[in-house]
């Protein structure tokens, strides 16, 4: 250790220091935004700037998703002008996460600075909203900034760049495909060929690959890039000049802000700093915020001293030093990989190793909105344990500089540095100057792994970096680190195992060595938090195999004499660089003749497209602030089965801004709420889950209420909980009714069968993680009881009339109004209305209006999900395959209330047998009563979970007969006119049509032929394929839910006011409801305006559910329209030459009713469960999908390859909406079956709260090949237009890729003799896959029998 003299020119500093800090006024922050000048006087340290830009400045097109870094819809450009260099900086970052107070002379770009419809769209807005990137538009505004600040940086980027974008931005409805079309058109790869290009036309014509489903009719684009505005970069606004001049100036002084709680002190000299530090040891040093902004916002953590060094030079330089580069701690990762990747092009490739390693962990890092702030030394300082970058640094032996007013010390990044859970050896006074990241030897070879749930934007399970020195020309192992990351409490060193090969020959010795050497050295308890316990023992042994690979193959080009990797393993050994995926859509052009005028069948843009891309769109917590509102916060259980016996408001109530508190007593109607009534609008001293709502405080500030809820105490008398679905099976807890569903003579088609196989699966739950969450706003009236709601729900009457209950008036004083929705998914059809419940009972006893919007970790912990399920079954089939008889029970996990769950249950047991004809079955229903929060519907509505435990049998069938899956579905496949077990006939049925379709176009039997070959020749990655077919009944299985009601005026300058009772939440209802009503009323859909969805317009509206709002309300909106074409065609006739304006003027003059109501009723519904008959669905929507995934059998990662959907959505009414519809549901069921885990604790505590923990799918993981097809000449009878229903059907083909890893999975048991059905639940995660490759490694890693200990999470 060394440590240099004092620092020079203290004195002055001591000064500067002790006159800021006197000041007792906060210093003058500006900035600007949208190229407006801002001076704030008084800001808050720890106000984001997406608070300030919302709530202060009224820019609401910047979203609010999760607060916490991970989705991206707060998406912002920060430029900055760096005087040193003169160089303008531009660079995408998340305002969530972007502390006010370190804007001082930054430029901000949102949204609305770009481009508006009333101005001009920007290309980037205007593309996104063309190519359909477009639906609930939530994420859409941080898409378009993503893009923005790439192009700003990069004019013509490539496809990757355009990706690596992306990684930080997240959507939950497009299924990411559309937007990467039609971003490519800016991209170097996708310069249009100006129609030149493919077999039909232009190389944009469907996607970027035009396929022929046959030799006409496909020749209409979903869009087209003529439309598109030129992109000229030249036009971007310029940098403020006055922000220039005043960056030229202002960079040289303390800066001091002061708030209620912290103060925020920003050096602008490094001896400032040291100082600060030192007068302040406790004080929290913030650059990117990335990791203080999460403790603030979730741990409750108060900073009252925050440093910002950001600026100071000596803390961003960068420095190539003799034995390596020297980088500043606040240098962000965006810098340092920029920095990196120059020197691995300049520089000799044996001194690059370890920059290589340092690379490929930034590239997984997070996405770029946090690498463009993040810095080095914050990702140091914080000492994670699953930090991505210590591991590297600790394996290549980097050095620190720390320092303190008094001088510096250069420490050695071992073990030693790292002295327990997130704590370093640095003292409270120092700081980190900077960290020297040494060049590699000739002889030494270093690599890093991450191991994460989801490969972009992921924390890591297990993260780790190799080094291995030899001995000059040997394979002798000189020097050996072996670093690991989530293996305890801290990064550490395998030192144990490294001592032990020091010396050793590279060789199988050496490999069985360290493997039983780590098996012992790397162990975890089993309580580990994080939980993957046995699995991330296997991986620290897995990856040192990949390590051990790699460097033979190194040795050997070195020309050093040791074992010659086989062929057969060179795939364990590649690095992951994703293609670009490409894709093809098919659907069927409207019939020749069709007037042009007509948009029924054509793909028209989402109505609100543009202005979701603009950010003008107006989301319900858009609305601007009421003079006098008051915002509310909830109070919720943290036990999941107590009593409460004392709730103390006293430390809420003094603080800031607490205006009141709300529990049971201050519900003036009915406490009972929810579907069936069983639920407590404020718990009433019982609560039955974590996330009970207890009560609520109202202050004047969300930050205020907030506050006060967690200063709340609430002590408890716990009672034992029922958590999981084998709890509840082993108490008989269970909601009544137990359903059954029987056909044909069991008993017999088992004695029939040649073999009888049983098995059993579990189906994890999902969360919805619409990007917007719930809100509300809760406006009394003033007079006779009357509220108005401004809400995001899918259901404005259920919302209706759970307010009029509980407050006591009847339903005709609410009035609930939705404009549209950030996403639903099932999600707000039932559950919302717990939120707008409490949240109208604080605004009537206020008498005043009262807003919400649950932050991402209340929403996913209070409103439940798709309900987990387990199956278990027995199933009769003879030796061709065909399935004779099937016995199956499944349990669904409801929670702690009835909610919808009867109905999802319901819907399992019609969707048992999926598309297979069964000829003697029996299904039976559990409804689990646990003390998890109520589960809800969600899109698929028990269809999927049915559907999955069918798949699992079909599998094991084949399986068990060694034929292929694909044959023994095909076999089993139902025909035209046969029955359900539920007595149904099946007409119309285009299964086979499908099934051929998708088998063809996605050369199934050459794929699988390939597929076989390739698993031949590779050891560590198998491929896997499986083809898939979903039928899914059509109707609420509540029969009067089946109905719809519109109302539609004409006023006297021919415009139309179109309204219906569903609600849009992106899935492009609205649009289609105006095309339906443009082709009645025979007038451009221009005409056409649909403001909102209402209580008073529309009354005892279904929710917008079930697939159905487009076939209900498009026949109530053709009903309404037909009774005012009918009430015109007087004047038509008359004047037929005349305009739609004239007959519309004469009309009115003549006194008739231009306003029209219009209801719809689906005739002959109704199916009895104790008769076993009556029609259960109008229709069936059928489809197939054939997807082809990869595994990687040492770390459990997949990639998936390619999939092929055909799609039987009858006479499509917008070929783009459905064909979205089926990209995005395809996206949410990928999600389902393979990458989405909630994890709940033994006591039923939510461990994964938001999108850090929570992995919804992102760009990176949709299938390399995407087509999409709709099947041609497929009308159906039942549905407005020929139409069918689309929203829920394709999310089950996403099992297609679950399947085909279970495919790809046997053929990696296989290597290890093991052969036949085999369990595995879903989803289809990199632990499950990892564990059920069973090899060598798994051998070494034993599970602890369960049962013996307390594991993190259970299943639940
Ligand atoms: C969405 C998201 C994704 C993430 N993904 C990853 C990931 O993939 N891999 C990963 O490893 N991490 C990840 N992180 C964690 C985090 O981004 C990194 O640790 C980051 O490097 C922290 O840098 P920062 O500048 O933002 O730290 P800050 O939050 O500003 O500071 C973090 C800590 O470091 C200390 N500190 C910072 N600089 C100094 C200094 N010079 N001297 C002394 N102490 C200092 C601070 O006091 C503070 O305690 C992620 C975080 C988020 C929000
Ligand atoms: S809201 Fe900022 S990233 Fe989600
Ligand atoms: S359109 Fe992306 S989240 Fe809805």
């Amino acid at each position: 250790m060394k440590r240099t003299q004092e620092t020079s020119g203290m004195r002055d500093v001591d000064q500067t220091v002790a006159e800021t800090e006197a000041r007792s006024d906060s210093g003058e922050l500006i900035f600007f935004v949208n190229g407006r000048k801002i001076v704030e006087e008084s800001a808050d340290p720890e106000m984001t700037l997406l608070t300030y830009l919302r709530r202060k400045l009224g820019l609401t097109g910047t979203k609010l998703g999760c607060a916490e870094g991970g989705c991206g819809a707060c998406t912002v450009m920060l430029s900055r002008y760096e005087p040193h260099t003169e160089e303008l900086l531009h660079y995408a970052v998340n305002a969530c996460l972007a502390p006010l107070c370190s804007l001082h002379l930054v430029a901000v770009t949102t949204v609305e600075g770009i481009g508006s419809v009333a101005r001009k769209l920007h290309p980037v807005q205007e593309r996104i909203a063309r190519s359909h990137g477009s639906q609930c538009g939530f994420c859409t505004p941080g898409i378009v900034m993503s893009m923005y600040a790439l192009l700003r940086n990069n004019p013509k980027p490539k496809m990757a760049d355009v990706e690596e974008a992306f990684q930080g931005n997240l959507c939950r409805c497009t299924g990411y495909r559309p937007i990467l079309e039609g971003y490519k058109t800016f991209t170097v790869e996708g310069g249009c060929c100006g129609g030149r290009g493919r077999e039909n036309g232009c190389c944009m014509t469907n996607g970027n690959g035009a396929l022929k489903s046959s030799e006409d009719e496909v020749d209409e684009t979903l869009y087209n890039i003529a439309d598109f505005a030129p992109y000229d970069p030249t036009q971007e606004v310029i940098f403020p000049p006055e922000l220039m001049n005043l960056s030229k100036g202002q960079r040289s002084h303390l800066l001091c802000f002061r708030g209620d709680r912290a103060t925020w002190l920003q050096p602008a000299r490094l001896e400032e700093f040291l100082h600060l530090k030192w007068k302040h040891p406790a004080a929290r040093v913030v650059v990117g915020n990335t990791e203080v902004g999460i403790e603030v916002k979730f741990k409750n953590m108060v900073y009252p001293v925050i440093l910002a060094p950001a600026f100071i030079p000596e803390l961003n330089a960068v420095t190539h030093a003799e034995d390596g580069i020297e980088f500043g701690a606040a240098c962000t990762l965006s810098h340092m990989g920029a920095v990196l990747r120059q020197a691995v092009e300049t520089l000799p490739p044996h001194q690059t190793e370890v920059f290589l390693a340092i690379l490929e962990q930034l590239r997984w890092f997070a996405g770029q909105q946090i690498r463009n702030v993040a810095a080095v030394g914050g990702n140091i300082m914080t000492a994670s344990p699953i930090s991505d970058l210590n591991p590297v640094f600790m394996a290549a032996g980097c050095k620190l500089t720390l320092m303190d007013k008094d001088g510096s010390r250069v420490v050695q990044m071992d073990d030693g540095f790292f002295v327990g859970y997130r704590k370093t050896a640095a003292r409270p006074q120092e700081v980190l100057l900077s960290v020297n990241v040494p060049y590699s030897k000739r002889t030494q070879f270093v690599s890093a792994f991450k191991q994460s749930p989801r490969r972009e934007d992921d924390i890591s399970i297990v993260t780790a970096a190799m080094s291995a020195t030899f001995t000059p020309g040997t394979d002798i192992v000189e020097d050996l680190r072996l670093s690991y990351g989530g293996m305890a409490a801290t990064t550490v060193l395998a030192k144990r195992t490294a001592s032990r090969l020091l010396g050793r020959s590279w060789g199988e010795e050496l490999l069985q060595e360290a493997c039983s050497s780590l098996a012992e050295e790397m162990t975890l308890d089993p309580t580990a938090p994080g939980g993957m316990v046995t699995y991330r023992q296997t991986l620290a042994l897995s990856l040192f195999y990949k390590f051990y690979l790699t460097v033979l193959k190194k040795l050997r080009l070195q020309g050093v004499n040791v074992q010659e990797v086989g062929s057969e393993c060179a795939s364990a050994t590649e690095i992951y660089h994703p293609q670009t995926p490409s894709s093809v859509q098919i659907y069927q052009a409207v019939p020749e003749g069709q007037s042009q005028d007509d948009v029924v069948g054509r793909p028209i843009m989402h109505l609100s497209a543009m202005k979701q891309a603009t950010g003008e769109a107006i989301y319900c917590d858009d609305v601007p602030l009421y003079e006098n509102e008051l915002y509310l916060a909830l109070i919720t259980s943290t036990k999941a089965h107590a009593r409460i016996l004392s709730v103390d408001t006293s430390a809420a109530e003094c603080l800031p801004g607490v205006v009141c508190c709300l529990f049971a007593d201050d519900v003036p109607g009915s406490n009972a709420t929810g579907i069936r009534q069983d639920q407590s609008v404020l718990a009433d001293g019982k609560v039955t889950c974590v996330g009970h709502i207890i009560g609520a405080v109202v202050a004047d500030t969300q930050l205020h209420a907030q506050r006060a809820a967690k200063a709340m105490k609430i002590q408890y008398e716990e009672l034992q909980p029922i958590v999981t679905i084998q709890e509840a099976i082993a108490a008989q807890s269970f909601y009544q009714p137990i359903r059954t569903i029987q056909s044909g003579d069991l008993e017999a088609g088992f004695k029939q069968a040649d073999h009888i196989l049983e098995g059993e699966m579990h189906i994890g739950g999902q969360e919805h993680f619409y990007l917007e969450t719930n809100v509300t706003l809760a406006v009394p009236r003033g007079e006779d009881g009357e509220m108005e709601l401004f809400v995001s729900t899918q259901s404005t009457t259920d919302t209706q009339s759970q307010v009029a209950r509980a407050l006591g008036v009847p339903a005709n004083r609410v009035v609930v109004r939705v404009k549209r929705m950030g996403g639903g998914f099932g999600g707000k059809e039932s559950r919302s209305t717990l939120l707008s419940t409490v949240v109208a009972v604080a605004a009537n006893k206020l008498k005043r209006p009262v807003r919400c919007m649950l932050d991402r970790d209340e929403d996913m912990l209070i409103t439940g999900g798709r309900h987990p399920f387990y199956g278990k079954y027995k199933v009769g089939f003879m030796n061709s395959g065909k399935v004779v008889a099937l016995d199956v029970s499944y349990y669904g996990n409801a929670g702690n209330s009835m909610d919808l769950s009867l109905a999802i249950l319901e819907r399992a047991l019609f969707h048992m047998e999926n598309s297979y004809s069964v000829p003697n079955v029996r299904g039976r229903g559990f409804l689990c009563r646990t003390n998890l929060p109520s589960n809800t519907a969600f899109r698929g509505f028990g269809g999927p979970q049915g559907m999955m435990v069918a798949e699992s049998w079909m599998t094991d069938v084949a399986q068990s007969l060694g034929r292929s899956a694909e044959e023994v579905r095909r076999l089993n496949l139902y025909t035209e006119g046969e029955l359900t077990p539920y007595n149904q006939i099946l007409h119309g049925l285009t299964l086979d049509r499908c099934w051929e379709e998708c088998l063809s176009q996605s050369g199934y039997r050459q794929r699988r032929a390939a597929i076989d070959l390739y698993n031949r020749q590779n050891r560590w990655t198998k491929r896997g394929v499986a083809m898939v077919p979903t039928k899914f009944g059509i109707s609420f299985t509540a029969s009067f839910l089946n109905q719809a009601g519109a109302l539609a005026h004409i006023y006297t300058d021919g415009s139309v006011l179109l309204t219906h009772g569903g609600t849009e939440m992106g899935q492009g209802l609205h649009t289609k409801m105006v095309q339906v009503a443009s082709r009645i009323l025979g007038i451009p859909f221009s005409k056409i305006h649909i403001s909102e969805t209402s209580t008073n317009t529309v009354p005892n509206a279904s929710p917008t559910a079930a697939s159905a709002s487009s076939d209900l309300n498009g026949a109530a909106v053709q009903n309404a329209c037909e009774t005012l074409l009918k009430r015109l065609e007087p004047y038509k006739t008359k004047n037929p030459k005349a305009s739609w304006e004239d007959w519309v003027k004469a009309a009115y003059f003549d006194r008739v009713n231009l306003s029209a109501n219009g209801f719809y009723k689906t005739p002959d519904l109704g199916y009895s469960f104790d008769t076993n008959s009556g029609r259960a669905f109008n229709y069936f929507s059928y489809g197939v999908a054939c997807s082809e995934v990869e595994i990687d059998c040492l770390t459990g990662a997949h990639k998936n390859l390619s999939t092929t959907v055909v799609m039987d959505v009858g006479h499509s009414l917008n070929p783009a909406i459905d064909i979205g519809q089926v990209e995005g549901g395809f996206m949410q069921g990928l999600g389902l079956f393979t990458l989405e885990e909630l994890h709940y604790s033994p006591q039923g505590v939510l461990l994964t709260r938001g999108p850090g923990s929570y992995k919804i799918p992102a760009f990176g993981d949709i299938p390399t090949q995407l087509t999409v097809s709709l099947l041609r000449d497929a009308p159906n009878d039942k549905a407005i237009f020929a139409s069918k229903a689309v929203g829920e059907p394709p999310l089950f083909l996403a099992s297609s890729v679950f399947y085909a890893i279970k495919d790809a999975i046997s053929a990696a048991r296989a290597e290890s003799g093991i052969t036949g059905p085999f369990r595995l639940d879903s989803p289809a995660s990199a632990e499950r896959i990892r564990n059920a490759c069973s090899d060598r490694f798994t051998k070494l890693c034993r599970p602890v029998e369960p049962g013996t200990f307390r594991p993190w999470s259970v299943q639940v």
